[in-house]
């Protein structure tokens, strides 16, 4: 099997698939290497992310990711989210295999985007980095 259970379970039944109405913060994102888009969806209280939904036109290890990256922040504070890498992601889930690694990218990426644009919205200075220093885009070469 190239796929782990819990990659396989994530995208047989994906966790906070949606939209949220009036969000505080949405990030929209595409992938360089395939064109998929990804769209996702926060909910802030205070400094914590209550509630994260997404949507996207990608692949099965796209939402099994985003799936997964959703449950991970939700419930965690702006800056702790911001600490969430595409390589978290794929290690929770017990790895992908190499040509789908760019697709967690997408996750780490829309979800950094949304704490953005919630940022900006509220005069907030928090500089979330998408990704490595050395290419900005992942943290596969352990960037
Ligand atoms: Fe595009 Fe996976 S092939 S996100």
């Amino acid at each position: 099997m190239i796929y782990s259970e819990k990659v396989m379970d994530h995208f047989a039944n994906p966790r906070n698939v949606g939209e949220i109405e009036n969000a505080d913060g949405i990030g929209e994102v595409g992938n360089a290497k395939c064109g998929d888009i990804m769209k996702m969806y926060i909910k802030v209280d205070g400094n914590v992310i209550s509630d994260v939904k997404f949507k996207t036109f990608g692949c099965g290890a796209a939402v099994a990711t985003s799936s997964a990256a959703t449950e991970m922040i939700k419930g965690k504070s702006l800056e702790e989210a911001l600490k969430l890498t595409n390589k978290a992601v794929v290690q929770e889930l017990g790895g992908l295999p190499p040509a789908k690694l760019h697709c967690s990218v997408l996750a780490e990426q829309a979800m950094k985007a949304a704490i953005a644009d919630y940022c900006k919205k509220n005069g907030i200075a928090l500089e979330p980095t998408a990704g490595c220093e050395s290419c900005g885009e992942c943290h596969d070469c352990q960037g």
